[in-house]
C-alpha cells in the first residue's frame, strides 16, 4: 500500500496532551468495585466484564462520549452495543419520554396507540413485515421466531451459523465463540445448563459457504424448520451473493429464513440489512436501534407464520404462544417513534455517517502503516473492525487465525487512551461522531501504538 493512497494525514501528536482517556480513579469509583464485588457475580451487570486492570463506573453519555465516576472523558464506539445510533441522551428521545412519562408507562401487552403508531411506520419500512409483534429485547425477538418457525414447519431442528450470535436463550447459545471447534454440523454449547434435546437441535454450519447448507439440507431434509443468519455476523461479511444464495436454498427446501437484524436494523439504512442487501426473509428480528435506548424488540414477517400467535386461537394446538408484561412498552414506543423522526428528517444523515466510518477507517489504516503494525482495518457502513491479521476473514474459523493476543493488548491501551471498544468486535459510530473525534481518536491510536511496540 503506498503511504499517499490516504485521505487523511494524520502526524504523530503524541505529546500532545489529550483530554480523554482513563487518568484519574475517585474514592467514589473504587467505592463502586468494592460494593459491585460483594453484591453482582464477578462483580458484573452482564457477561461482559471489563478486564480488571481497565475496569471502570459509568456515569453518563452524551453524543459520540460519555464519563466514569471519575470524571474520565471516553469516546464511545460501542454506544449501548450499538443502541445508540443517534448518541447517548438525544434530545428527540428524550423529549419522547418525557412527554410520554406522567400518562402511564404499559398497560401489559393490551392495544396501545404509540404501539400502533409505531408499528405502522415499521410496516412502511420492514420489507418483510406483513404483521409484527412487539418484545422487550433482541434475544426475546430470535427465540419467538424461533418458536413460531418450529411451529409453522412442524419441525424442531434449526440451522445456526459459527461464531453467530442471536441472544442468550438455549436455541441459539451454540457455537458462538467455540475456541475448538466441533466437526460440522456438531455445535458447542457457549453456557452450561442447555439440555442435551435443545443442543442437539441446532445444526451448525459454516458461514458463507452455500454449498455446506445445501448438504445440510439434504442430509436432514424434511427435519429443519428455520435457518437463522445475521445478515453481517459480527465482523464477517457475506460475500457476493451468499444472502441470496441462503434464500433460494430455503425456498428450495422449503425451509424458513430468519434474518437477524437486531445490529443492522435502521443502521445499515432505514430499511436494514434487508433493503441494504435486497434480500426478503421469511420472518425478521429488531432490537437495539428501534427502541432508542429502551428495551423494544421485534418479530416481524409473513402474516401466515406471525398469525400463529393470534390470542383468540389459544387451547388450539396450532396457537404459538407469544407474549411478554411488557410488549409495546408506551416509553419504549415513544422512543422508537422519535428515532425514526430523526432518521428519517435528514435524507442525508446515513450518507454522511457512512463517509464519517470512511474517514476514520482511512485514518486508522494510515497510522498503522506508519507504525509498521500489520491491522486489517474494515467495515461497512457505519460499522468498523480491526484486526491483527492481512486477510479478511470470511467465516469464524479464519476469524480465528487474527492474533487475538495482540489484539486485546491494544484494546487495552486504547481503553486506557480514551477509546472504548468492545474487546474482539464490532465498533459502531453514530450520527453525531464528528470530525473532532476523529481527530482525538487518531491521536489516542497513535500513542496505543507507541506503547505496545514497546511491550
Ligand atoms: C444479532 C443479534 N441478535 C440478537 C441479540 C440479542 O439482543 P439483546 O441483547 O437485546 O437480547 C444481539 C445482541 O447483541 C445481536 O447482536
Amino acid at each position: 500500500m503506498e503511504r499517499n493512497e490516504f485521505a487523511i494525514l494524520t502526524t504523530d501528536k503524541s505529546s500532545r496532551p489529550n483530554k480523554i482517556g482513563r487518568k484519574k480513579l475517585s474514592e467514589r469509583e473504587k467505592k463502586s468495585f468494592n460494593d459491585a464485588k460483594r453484591l453482582l457475580p464477578g462483580g458484573a451487570l452482564g457477561g461482559n466484564a471489563l478486564a480488571e486492570k481497565s475496569k471502570f463506573v459509568f456515569s453518563h453519555g452524551k453524543g459520540s462520549r460519555f464519563w466514569d465516576t471519575s470524571n474520565n472523558e471516553y469516546i464511545d464506539y460501542v454506544l449501548g452495543s450499538g443502541t445508540f445510533f443517534l448518541g447517548h441522551s438525544h434530545p428527540s428521545i428524550e423529549k419522547a419520554i418525557k412527554d410520554q412519562i406522567g400518562h402511564g408507562a404499559h398497560f401489559f401487552a393490551y392495544l396501545n396507540e404509540l404501539a400502533l403508531d409505531l408499528a405502522q411506520r415499521l410496516e412502511k419500512i420492514i420489507p418483510c413485515a406483513e404483521k409484527m409483534r412487539f418484545t422487550t429485547s433482541g434475544s426475546d425477538a430470535t427465540f419467538h421466531a424461533i418458536r413460531l418457525a418450529r411451529a409453522f414447519k412442524k419441525r424442531e431442528r434449526i440451522v445456526k451459523f459459527e461464531g453467530a450470535y442471536h441472544g442468550g436463550h438455549d436455541y441459539v447459545q451454540m457455537s458462538t465463540t467455540p475456541k475448538n471447534p466441533l466437526n460440522f454440523p456438531n455445535g458447542s454449547p457457549d453456557t452450561s445448563g442447555i439440555p442435551r434435546a435443545v443442543r442437539e437441535l441446532a445444526l451448525i454450519c459454516p458461514y458463507n459457504d452455500p454449498s455446506a447448507l445445501e448438504d445440510l439440507f439434504k442430509n436432514y431434509s424434511g427435519e429443519i424448520a428455520a435457518v437463522i443468519i445475521e445478515p453481517i455476523q459480527r465482523i464477517i461479511y457475506p460475500h457476493d451473493n451468499f444472502l441470496q444464495n441462503v434464500r433460494d436454498l430455503c425456498t428450495k427446501y422449503g425451509v424458513l429464513m430468519i434474518l437477524d437484524e437486531v445490529v443492522t436494523g435502521f443502521r445499515l439504512g432505514l430499511g436494514g440489512a434487508q433493503e441494504f442487501f435486497s434480500i426478503k426473509p421469511d420472518l425478521a428480528t429488531y432490537a437495539k436501534i428501534l427502541g432508542g435506548g429502551l428495551p423494544v424488540g421485534l418479530v416481524a414477517g409473513r402474516a401466515d407464520i406471525m398469525d400463529q400467535a393470534n390470542p383468540s386461537n389459544k387451547g388450539q394446538p396450532d396457537y404459538v404462544y407469544q407474549n411478554g408484561t411488557l410488549q409495546g412498552h408506551m416509553l419504549g414506543c415513544a422512543a422508537g417513534i422519535a428515532t425514526l423522526d430523526v432518521l428519517e428528517e435528514d435524507s442525508r444523515l446515513y450518507e454522511k455517517t457512512f463517509l464519517m466510518a470512511e474517514k476514520l477507517k482511512e485514518g486508522l489504516r494510515k497510522i498503522f502503516f506508519d507504525e509498521g503494525l500489520n491491522v486489517l482495518v474494515f467495515g461497512e457502513g457505519p460499522m468498523w473492525h480491526m484486526l491483527f491479521t492481512e486477510t479478511e476473514p470470511s467465516n469464524w474459523r479464519e476469524l480465528l487465525l487474527a492474533d487475538a493476543k495482540k489484539m486485546s493488548l491494544f484494546e487495552a491501551e486504547l481503553l486506557h487512551q480514551g477509546i472504548f471498544v468492545l474487546p474482539g468486535n464490532r465498533r459502531f459510530i453514530s450520527i453525531k461522531h464528528s470530525e473532532d473525534d476523529l481527530e482525538a481518536t487518531f491521536e489516542a491510536t497513535n500513542r496505543a501504538c507507541k506503547a505496545i511496540k514497546k511491550m
